[in-house]
């Protein structure tokens, strides 16, 4: 007896210590792990499920290179989208994530996406996740809450304590991740439902920044845009106990009123420091509201990279267990070959990205 418990404690010890360093990270941090939700400033990744990459055909509605998936490998911890009501063959409504449109561009079922998150989420247990969804069509707490308990992702919903209030303080990353509450849901916007008490109406726990900026300049505006009861008003939004989201994605003007994501500038939009910078923007805000943003929400997340002035805020140097992704821009580059279903691990799939940006068409 005594000697077989013995040698499996034996056994165990490299085991359990490797564990116990792993869960001293709390979001890729130890130094987060005691800091309140909203003492954090968590990376966004705007219209997270639109792609633009292989599977969009390179589509310019697209926000974002990499799938949510790889997102949050990355260290993103907040993921938007828009949710549409779409058509099925059966004739039923179905909730869709589409990008303005379901026939511009359809990221397919909020259950599915939802899934997919759920997946990452039972993989990664010492992290939380906000997900925040733009009501498009004015959809119920009933019409959404059977997609969140279909996916199984409401196993890991948060529940505020009151769905009217903000709370004066959130609570800490390790207390979400002991109770197993890891994902924190908003949606913009909702009226709240006891049936689904873990969707929150966004713009009762959260204030934005503007959000349809085309220029660089306009990123020196850090005023509160929405919701109106505390627009250009700083300190009634700080006040009212919301939480801050700075918008910080440029959009290119088109022709007939459509914006597209502009890719071109989102070296300089993503990067740390220079005019209509994301580094730029989040000092000026920090100096309007006397703290950095909860939230910073960027297209092209990749491309900065955008992490670097947010580990800043969180005084993160030593961040751990993130999936390094190139910060190039992704084109079509022709027959880089790595469509989905070829190629085997993630790791491949983002050095041959990395070698077909390098080489141009070349390859
Ligand atoms: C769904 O069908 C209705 C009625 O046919 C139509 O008006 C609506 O545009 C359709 N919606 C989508 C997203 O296709
Ligand atoms: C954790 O769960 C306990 C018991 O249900 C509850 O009293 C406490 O408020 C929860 N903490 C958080 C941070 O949600
Ligand atoms: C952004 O800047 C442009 C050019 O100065 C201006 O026309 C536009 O109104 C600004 N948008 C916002 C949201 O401030
Ligand atoms: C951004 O990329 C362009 C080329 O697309 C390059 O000319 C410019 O120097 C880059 N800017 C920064 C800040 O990296
Ligand atoms: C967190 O608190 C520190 C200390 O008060 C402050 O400097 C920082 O801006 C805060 N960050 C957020 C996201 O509130
Ligand atoms: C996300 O992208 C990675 C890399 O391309 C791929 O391996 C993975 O299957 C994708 N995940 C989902 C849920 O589509």
């Amino acid at each position: 007896m005594l000697y077989t418990s013995f040698l499996s404690g034996i056994a165990l010890l490299p085991l359990l210590s490797s564990l116990a360093s792993a869960e001293t990270a709390c979001n890729n941090s130890p130094s987060l792990c005691s800091k309140p939700y909203n003492n954090i400033t968590h990376l966004g990744a705007h219209d997270s499920p639109f792609l633009r990459d292989q599977s969009t055909d390179f589509s310019e509605s697209g926000n974002q290179y990499y799938n949510s998936t790889v997102q949050l490998d990355a260290g993103v911890r907040l993921l938007t989208a828009q949710v549409h009501k779409s058509n099925s063959t059966s004739g039923d409504a179905e909730w869709h994530l589409c990008h303005s449109s379901c026939s511009l561009l359809d990221a397919g079922t909020l259950e599915s996406w939802l899934s997919s998150i759920k997946t990452w989420l039972d993989a990664n247990k010492n992290d939380v996740v906000t997900v925040l969804l733009v009501n498009s069509d004015d959809a119920s707490a009933s019409d959404l809450g059977p997609s969140f308990k279909d996916s199984g992702i409401s196993d890991y919903a948060y529940t505020p304590a009151s769905s009217s209030t903000p709370p004066t303080t959130w609570p800490t990353l390790e207390s979400l991740i002991s109770n197993n509450t890891r994902l924190i849901t908003f949606v913009a916007s909702l009226t709240p439902d006891t049936a689904y008490p873990y969707l929150m109406d966004e713009f009762t726990f959260v204030f934005e920044s503007a959000f349809e900026n085309t220029s660089p300049s306009n990123f020196t505006n850090c005023q509160p845009n929405r919701p109106s009861s505390v627009e250009n008003q700083p300190s009634e939004a700080i006040d009212s106990g919301r939480m801050f989201l700075m918008n910080h994605f440029l959009d290119s003007s088109e022709l007939f009123g459509i914006e597209t994501p502009n890719e071109d500038a989102a070296n300089v939009t993503n990067a740390q420091t220079g005019t209509g910078s994301l580094g730029a923007q989040m000092e000026v805000c920090d100096k309007l509201y006397g703290s950095e943003p909860t939230f910073v929400l960027v297209d092209f997340f990749n491309v900065g990279p955008a992490i670097s002035s947010v580990d800043k805020a969180n005084g993160v140097t030593d961040a751990v267990g993130r999936m390094v992704v190139s910060t190039a821009k992704v084109e079509d580059s022709g027959n880089w070959g790595v469509r989905a279903g070829g190629r085997g691990s993630v790791g491949a799939v983002v050095v041959a990205m990395v070698v077909a940006v390098c080489f141009g068409g070349g390859l």
